[in-house]
């Protein structure tokens, strides 16, 4: 399918989606978020995709929700359209892993979009922030929860209410991203931990995804018998008769998601 604002490619199990708005850094107007909907959904039922990753620009992740998409309307568009909301809930019905590559500004909506992937990966040149407040509004897209619960109130509220801007060095320490990698090896490093995770058995994949998403909704007791069951469960599956003999053989598993 052609989209408008996105450009995607399917390579060795990967499906690498860009935003493609280069005129307004990528901002995130209701049909870039469609199209990526549309795009995550189609992935999602494509054999072909085992993993997903989302870039932008070098220049910019995302520079937030389209500015002048927005200025205009009312409480009652706002509320009435639940702006972004159904996309936001598309986008975390996902269950195949979604790695961010952030390269440049990760602001607003763009911060919150790469914090509903997985996992964050940055080039050194990235810059994460919530400068809403310096618009008059707050973050809309889960950036007061997803934020706080990465790097911790003190942080969190030094972004949404300063508005600065976090740099890689600082995001990485903070727990934002997992790695910081120099600019130019920004894809190649996303490509090859997403490839990675494409070799796995997409059936483990799952519930280790589902298991570290339930950490944020849950007591430590509830999650630690939630991840018990999965693990529990998966020993109904070919793919943990095929990963532990592999072990014992000392070979390569091959995985069937069954
Ligand atoms: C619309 C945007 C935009 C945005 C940049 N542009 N960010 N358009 N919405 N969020 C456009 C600019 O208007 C400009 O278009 C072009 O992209 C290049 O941007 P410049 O500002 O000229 O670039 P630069 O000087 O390098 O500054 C980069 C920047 C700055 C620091 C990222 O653009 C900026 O501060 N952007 C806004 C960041 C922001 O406030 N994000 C939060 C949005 S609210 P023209 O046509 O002039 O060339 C949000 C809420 C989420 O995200 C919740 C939703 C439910």
């Amino acid at each position: 399918m052609a989209y408008q604002t996105l450009i995607v490619e399917i390579e060795d199990y990967v499906a690498l989606i860009r935003l493609n708005r280069p005129e307004a850094l990528n901002a995130l107007n209701s049909q870039l978020l469609g199209e990526l909907a549309e795009a995550l959904k189609s992935a999602e039922e494509n054999d072909k995709v085992r993993c997903i990753v989302i870039t932008g620009s070098e220049k910019a992740f995302a520079a937030g929700a389209d500015i002048k998409e927005m200025s205009e309307k009312s409480f009652v568009d706002m509320f009435t359209s639940d702006f972004f909301g159904v996309e936001a809930e598309a986008i975390k019905r996902i269950r195949k892993p979604i790695i961010a590559a952030v390269s440049g500004y990760a602001l607003g909506g763009g911060c919150e979009l790469a914090m509903m992937c997985d996992f964050i990966i940055c080039a050194e040149n990235a810059k994460f922030g919530q400068p809403e407040i310096n618009l008059g509004v707050i973050a809309g897209i889960g950036g007061t929860q997803r934020l706080t619960r990465f790097v911790g109130k003190s942080k969190a509220m030094d972004m949404h209410l300063t508005g600065r801007f976090m740099d890689a060095a600082e995001a990485e320490r903070s727990g934002l991203v997992s790695r910081v990698v120099p600019n130019a090896k920004l894809i190649p490093e996303a490509m090859a931990a997403a490839q990675k995770i494409a070799e796995k058995s997409m059936l483990a994949a799952a519930a280790a995804k589902e298991a570290v998403n339930r950490s944020y909704e849950t007591t430590m007791e509830e999650g630690i018998l939630f991840e018990r069951r999965l693990f529990h469960a998966l020993f109904a599956t070919e793919d943990q008769k095929e990963g532990m003999a592999a072990f014992l053989e000392k070979r390569e598993p091959q995985f069937r998601d069954k």
